[in-house]
């Protein structure tokens, strides 16, 4: 048998499925039952009701979120390693230290945290609907975290104030991208469009045709009647946008663009992952309870 076979077979008798993010190599999302986006990641996680296990195949504060949903449920990371570093740059005490700078203002986390510090906010928000979730809230300023560069992306849409906790907050693989790379590329592709993560810079947002999440990138490219994309976001979203599009060509705007995290996950990995059922993700309840309200919140938000 070989390694897929003996993953399906694995899958099947175990009753668990298989979430994969958009960054996955591709091997893994041709073999998940679902890839997507980290919120469309986290409603499947939910809606999941016949399974007993599910095998995250992501990092850790996503796997993190479908066992806080799921409490009921075996939710496995096949990396151990498997960590953003983005999520590491938002403390508790962090948070803290700024609520009582402004006590009255309302905590806004982009999913890219740990439970730890959601658990201390009042409401999530991915970068596919952090403007919506922010429009929605009575208040007009916002403590933001951890990104600064999606905080500055949303600050340009909206009248209201937000501040950036911490105040340099990053994401390594987007800080790759910059806009000379573009320059050179669309001198060879003049009527590419540029679509780009809003974790990216915002000399990169400027050159951009289309700002969006891993996933509205996807629809987008669907729908635009063009034929050349260039895209800045890590590189595994370009299988999925293939394989959608055959038709179109898609070209990363920084060849190196990785996150060496989400690649830890590999097939050998995830076939170990189900064999041996680990590694399970738990997350004590005292802090699930109140990461969850955040979630759902987010959820109930953006309905
Ligand atoms: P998306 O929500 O766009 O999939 O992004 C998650 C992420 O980690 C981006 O670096
Ligand atoms: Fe974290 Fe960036 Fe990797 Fe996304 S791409 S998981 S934000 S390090």
């Amino acid at each position: 048998m070989t390694i897929t076979e003996k993953i399906v077979k694995l899958k099947k008798e175990k009753k668990a499925v298989i979430l994969a993010h958009n960054y996955q190599r591709p091997e893994i999302q041709d073999i998940a039952d679902y890839v997507g986006d980290s919120i469309e990641l986290s409603r499947k996680a939910m809606d999941e009701r016949e399974a007993k296990m599910i095998v995250f195949s992501a990092v850790d504060f996503m796997a993190e979120s479908a066992a806080i949903l799921n409490p009921e449920k075996k939710v496995l990371l096949p990396s151990l390693g498997a960590r953003c570093p983005m999520a590491q740059m938002l403390t508790v005490d962090e948070i803290k230290r700024w609520k009582v700078l402004y006590p009255l203002v309302p905590v806004v986390l982009y999913v890219n945290t740990l439970a730890s510090a959601k658990a201390y906010c009042d409401v999530c928000c991915t970068s596919a609907n952090a403007l919506e979730v922010i429009e929605s809230l009575n208040a007009e300023t916002v403590l933001f975290g951890p990104d600064r560069n999606l905080a500055e992306h949303i600050q340009k849409k909206t009248g209201k104030t937000i501040i950036p906790i911490p105040e340099w907050g990053f994401c390594p693989t987007h800080l790759l991208f910059q806009p000379e790379d573009v320059q050179v590329l669309k001198m060879k592709y003049p009527d590419a469009v540029v679509m780009v993560h809003p974790e990216c810079t915002f000399e990169m947002r400027d050159v951009a045709d289309f700002i969006g999440s891993t996933s509205q990138m996807c629809r987008y490219a669907k729908e635009k009647n063009a034929k050349t994309f260039i895209v800045a976001t890590e590189e595994g979203l370009l299988h999925r946008l293939r394989k959608d599009n055959p038709r179109k060509r898609f070209i990363l705007a920084y060849e190196e663009a990785f996150c060496p995290n989400m690649k830890l996950n590999t097939l050998e990995r995830l076939y170990v992952a189900l064999k041996e059922e680990k590694y399970v993700v738990t997350v004590p309840e005292s802090i699930a309870r109140q990461a969850r309200k955040a979630l759902e919140r987010m959820f109930e938000l953006t309905n």
